[in-house]
């Protein structure tokens, strides 16, 4: 599963025997990153327990230290950080590699872009494609000078901060925390207020986290979906303890794994249950999934619960639009659950899948051809027929296009498909979920590599 030597790594999945057992899925991705960042911007020690070691985080974590953190790992999942606090970043001596990050990267262009000193941002081929304006645009008139970009916007860029960002009031383009969060991170350098407004709310790990470490930060309501987050400038941030919560997206595929697997019955250990981050659930459960929230309980200032997931008869459903940003990394699994259900599921309103790892809906759509599953795309809708349990599989290597979770979600495929199915590169899944392999075999799970 190494990519040192520069070649993809295939993997197999086969279908077997029934999922059976307890699992416990690493630490969310995005408090992960957080973690990081409000360590650095704090002053004094930040501990953290339950941090998501994936490649993704560990660039951060790089990051943070290039700009002054001093972090030492203490144990598995627990780390130690110590900041410069806010205003106190030094100057990177070299580019900031964020690999296959976004949220690493838009976070930490609010951070080190909000701060008078030059940083350049850069990441590998995927991350080089993605759109980075919508963060630009509101960096700029916070007064940040965008020094040089690759074409349309993208990385590798080169960010200069004036000496305080000037605080602003902005409505997000896109239903996206990652703008959101780059804002808020950059307006803790400014001397006033900065508001931000989304149309629809988008999870909100970086305000609770603000407030945890001190900064003042107030939440309205805005418009029937949306919400206003008005930020104080210039908190100082208190080093605090952090206990991660396991990953909602990750437990995603354990989850229509044993839902789609027969005979299944699996226990899935403290899942965050985050109102902004329970879309696929609420979407299953409609479907007819059986799953069960047991022992819910507060866990490092979030709900979480186990949830026992039995395999299921799916009923195909239209999911809205106006769920996207509650489930936005758990379509092509979705997509997965709804090849195996009776009838049809529309995923309504999807166009900030095709700016994602990889173009999501562009690569789910293939998959699903080459494992024979019937499917529409019409404008940003995707309409999956769905074959009622029976699906072909097999085809030709499903292409991951340096995507984890299109990695992940066709394996998880194949453990009920007919035929085996082979994904072209299983490397990237160490981004997000370096032990989802094993973890899947602790299962009774069928997966080669
Ligand atoms: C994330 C926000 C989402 C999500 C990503 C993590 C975050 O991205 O897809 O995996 O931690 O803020 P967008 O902000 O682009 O929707």
């Amino acid at each position: 599963m190494s990519h040192a030597h520069g070649l993809a790594s295939p993997v197999t999945s086969r279908p077997g025997t029934a999922l059976k057992g307890r699992l416990r899925v690493p630490g969310d991705k995005s408090i992960s990153h957080r973690s990081m960042i409000f360590g650095l911007l704090s002053i004094g020690e930040t501990r953290v327990e339950g941090l998501l070691e994936g490649d993704d985080v560990l660039r951060t974590a790089e990051a943070c230290r290039a700009l002054g953190a001093t972090i030492t790992r203490e144990g598995p999942g627990r780390w130690r950080i110590v900041g410069v606090g806010i205003g106190g970043l030094t100057e990177p001596s070299d580019a900031l590699d964020f690999g296959n990050a976004g949220t690493g990267s838009r976070l930490m262009m609010g951070v080190a872009g909000s701060h008078p000193i030059t940083t350049t941002f850069d990441g590998d081929a995927s991350l080089r494609k993605r759109p980075m304006r919508r963060i630009l645009d509101p960096l700029v008139k916070m007064g940040v000078t965008v020094v040089s970009e690759a074409e349309g916007g993208r990385v590798p860029l080169t960010l200069r901060g004036p000496r305080e960002t000037i605080p602003i009031t902005y409505e997000t383009p896109a239903a996206s925390a990652q703008i959101k969060s780059a804002i808020l991170l950059a307006g803790l350098n400014s001397p006033g207020l900065t508001t931000v407004i989304e149309r629809e709310a988008t999870r909100d790990h970086t305000e609770r986290m603000l407030r945890h470490f001190g900064a003042k930060v107030e939440v309205k309501p805005h418009g029937e979906d949306g919400r206003a987050i008005t930020l104080q400038g210039q908190p100082e941030l208190r080093g605090s303890t952090v206990v991660v919560p396991t990953d909602p997206s990750s437990a995603a595929f354990p989850l229509v794994a044993a839902l789609i697997t027969p005979g299944s019955d699996i226990i899935l250990e403290g899942v965050m249950m985050n109102p902004l981050r329970t879309g696929l659930i609420t979407t299953l459960l409609e479907m007819g999934a059986s799953i069960e929230r047991l022992n819910e309980r507060d866990e490092g200032g979030e709900t979480v619960a186990d949830l026992r997931v039995r395999s299921s008869r799916l009923t195909g459903v239209t999911v809205p639009a106006a769920r996207a940003p509650a489930m936005i990394d758990e379509y092509p699994i979705l997509a997965v659950a709804a090849s195996f259900a009776e009838g049809v599921t529309r995923m309504q309103g999807l166009h900030e899948l095709r700016v994602k790892e990889s173009d999501r809906l562009a690569a789910v759509a293939a998959g699903l051809a080459e494992a024979g599953v019937q499917y529409e795309i019409e404008g940003d809708d995707l309409i999956v027929h769905g074959s009622n349990g029976k699906v072909r599989g097999g085809g030709k290597p499903v292409a991951t296009h340096l995507d984890h979770r299109i990695a992940m979600a066709f394996l998880v495929m194949g453990l009920a498909t007919q035929e085996p199915m082979t994904v072209d590169d299983g490397a990237m899944i160490a981004t997000s979920f370096p032990t989802f392999i094993p973890l899947m075999r602790e299962l009774g799970a069928t997966i080669q590599d």
